[in-house]
């Protein structure tokens, strides 16, 4: 598939031809990493933030956000109750929490990894390299870092701190691969501004970071923050924008599968939020699902943006329904960490460059 078979696909409409789209992911997904459904158990151990992203509802000026911090104990506590129910995956989950410093973090990826054999997966946001060659020497497996859109321009508009120069996302996953971590990046689909050509270069990005992890999300307007009280002007909207549906996530969801077979995708919170996220994602080329662990009274206030109605229910009920989807769709549970088989290729590759051979081709 090329550029414009790309673009076309994003632009299709039609949800009948769109049928084509989702059995060619889902043919690929079987293919390349089989019907296996992987399970990471998510912790939310945070949403205080410094950041002033202009869509995020954790972003530090909102004052409407109800703000929480879990203890060191509680996060223990919690991480052992997602083992007891069977998850090889924790994630650690927060907003840029001043609080989480190089050694506090450090010392839960230790406690975790030397309680249980599972994976622990980071999710806290920019940090230095030191930082995270720290986290990696202490164990972190994987880390989760959206780039949200591969358009620089569009990013600063929506990150005023962040100056010319350099995307500090996408030169983040670089360093987090080179760190040998599992790295994961994605975007959001729909924000103003965002055009159908920014999405193919998202695309794009997500092969050539070699990503080993994908998250998608529609972009949900929220309404306690600038993003999302900004009518959709015509002064900012381009006239290629991209629609924030979940359709047009699936689209770009179904496409990530095709660029990047062997990429563990998951079907997003944001695409739960927005209806049947979890079976249809899964359907649609996902081959993970994030439940979470984080208690109802803490869930309910780590609220990025509205719709999700899942915070009341306590962490067995979330996983009792993930393990529901995923029997109705005549699926398994990985029992496995359910690492990435993008790393894989990618060190036999960088074996090869080391030894001076011609990458092959084929
Ligand atoms: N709508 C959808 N997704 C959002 N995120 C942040 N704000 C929103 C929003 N309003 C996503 C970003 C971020 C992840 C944690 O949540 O992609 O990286």
């Amino acid at each position: 598939m090329d550029r414009a078979e790309r673009l076309s696909w994003l632009r299709e409409t039609n949800e009948k031809r769109l049928e084509a789209l989702w059995q060619i992911a889902d043919r690929i997904r079987r293919e390349s990493v089989g019907d296996a459904v992987h399970l990471r158990g998510l912790i939310e151990i945070s949403n205080q933030c410094r950041r002033h992203c202009a869509y995020c509802g954790l972003r530090s000026t909102n004052t409407a956000a109800r703000r929480y911090r879990m203890t060191r104990e509680q996060i223990l506590t919690i991480a052992r109750q997602g083992v007891a129910l069977g998850f090889k995956t924790i994630v650690l989950q927060s907003g840029e929490d001043s609080r989480n410093t190089p050694e506090t973090i450090e010392s839960l990826i230790r406690d975790i990894k030397a309680h249980a054999d599972v994976a622990v997966t980071l999710s806290l946001g920019e940090y230095d390299y030191e930082t995270y060659a720290r986290w990696r020497k202490a164990g972190a497996d994987r880390y989760l870092l959206r780039f949200e859109t591969s358009d620089f321009g569009l990013f600063r508009s929506l990150h005023r701190s962040v100056g010319p120069g350099e995307h500090p996302r996408l030169t983040r996953l670089r360093w987090l691969k080179e760190l040998g971590y599992e790295a994961g990046g994605g975007v959001m689909v729909g924000l103003p501004g965002q055009t159908y050509e920014s999405l193919v270069d998202d695309l794009e990005w997500f092969a050539a970071l070699d990503l080993d992890m994908i998250g998608i999300g529609p972009y949900i307007p929220n309404p306690d923050t600038p993003l999302g009280q900004f009518a959709l002007s015509e002064r900012l909207l381009h006239r290629d924008q991209v629609p924030a549906t979940a359709l047009m996530a699936y689209k770009m969801l179904a496409l990530a599968r095709i660029m990047v077979p062997l990429s563990n995708i998951p079907a997003t919170t944001a695409l739960e939020a927005l209806g049947d996220g979890w079976m249809e994602g899964l359907q649609r080329g996902a081959n993970v699902l994030m439940p979470k662990l984080t208690p109802p009274e803490m869930a309910g206030n780590y609220h990025i943006y509205p719709g999700w109605d899942g915070a009341a229910f306590e962490a067995e009920a979330r996983m009792d329904n993930a393990v529901k989807v995923i029997s109705a769709l005549g699926r398994s549970i990985d029992e496995t960490k359910g690492c990435s088989q993008v790393r894989v290729d990618w060190e036999t590759r960088q074996k090869l460059k080391e030894h001076g051979n011609e990458p092959a081709s084929d």
